[in-house]
């Protein structure tokens, strides 16, 4: 038997360790619980970044991604571009159970979410619409399909991520996001892309991402810390090696790292958290209870 261990990207991801930590210690699965984590942090009005109220693309329209994990079996599930439906995390582990399928998108991914049941749902609030009005660039004119610069501080990109261990030994992850706010539509991070957002397999560990999602597409950033981990390293150590990456990535461009954080997790219970600079990465730990908000190390470029 394991001892349960949940963690989440952002302070936010307290509300996800502590639901999914009381699932995992009544003995759920490790992916139940990192979707029910995920799912309490989509319904949360006050997250502008995930699920309901998510700040909307440069034209106005909240468009959602999501993908799911099961360290035991590698199934995974994913959704990208996704608009009207809330529960996008849910959504995604629906096109794992139920399709042959790994990654289904825009009107096939809601078309597939109405044969499913889910609710077509308006996720934009009038506070979120205030806050995207007031933030974009070019202020006020829904028109715009000018994006946001990538990293700039307007942008909003704190994807919920949540990585569990049960009490069997198994991995799972959930990894949620609205995206970049004001970003082009049709634009994709790395959110609903297996091995990028998300990574999970019990024979290595669980790692995900959140951030500037194009970073962290451009090192596959959640299979290097896997890949790094069944190598021999510690979650702490593989997630620096991939904000190293990063960093030397963004020098290759001659640019300033974005703001990327990776988390990890192994079938021990170890884990690990690192961010670029300025990124200020915060994340929740929860385990038997007791739940805690750290900050994740900053490495320099
Ligand atoms: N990490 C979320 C995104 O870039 O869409």
């Amino acid at each position: 038997m394991a001892e349960p261990v949940a963690i989440a990207t952002w302070v936010f991801g307290k509300t996800a360790v502590t639901v999914a930590d009381d699932l995992l210690r009544k003995g759920a699965s490790a992916l139940d619980a990192a979707l029910a984590g995920a799912q309490a942090v989509e319904d949360d009005p006050e997250v502008n970044s995930v699920g309901y109220a998510g700040l909307p693309n440069s034209i106005g329209t909240v468009s959602l991604d999501a993908c799911v994990m099961d360290g035991r079996t590698l199934n995974c599930g994913a959704v990208a571009g996704v608009e009207n439906i809330r529960h996008v995390a849910a959504l995604a582990r629906r096109v794992m159970e139920k399709t042959p399928h790994i990654l289904l998108v825009g009107e096939g991914a809601k078309l597939f979410a109405l044969q499913q049941g889910f609710p077509l749902e308006n996720l934009l609030t009038p506070k979120s619409l205030e806050q995207w009005e007031k933030s974009k660039p070019g202020r006020g004119r829904r028109d715009s399909v000018q994006p946001a610069p990538p990293d700039d501080d307007y942008t909003s990109h704190d994807t919920v991520t949540v990585l569990c261990l049960d009490k069997e030994g198994n991995l799972g992850g959930v990894c949620t996001t609205s995206g970049l706010a004001h970003k082009l539509p049709g634009r994709v991070g790395d959110s609903p892309l297996i091995g990028h957002g998300l990574y999970v397999d019990n024979t290595a560990g669980a790692a995900g991402g959140t951030g500037v999602g194009e970073e962290i597409i451009r090192i596959a950033g959640s299979l290097t810390i896997v890949e790094a981990m069944r190598a021999g390293r510690s979650p702490q150590e593989a997630c620096e090696l991939a904000v190293r990456k990063v960093n030397a990535t963004a020098a290759r461009r001659g640019v300033h790292p974005a703001r990327v954080a990776f988390i990890a997790l192994n079938t021990q219970g170890q884990t690990g958290a690192a961010c670029t600079a300025r990124t200020d990465f915060k994340f929740a730990v929860a385990r038997n209870g007791h739940i805690e908000v750290l900050q994740g190390k900053e490495i320099a470029p």
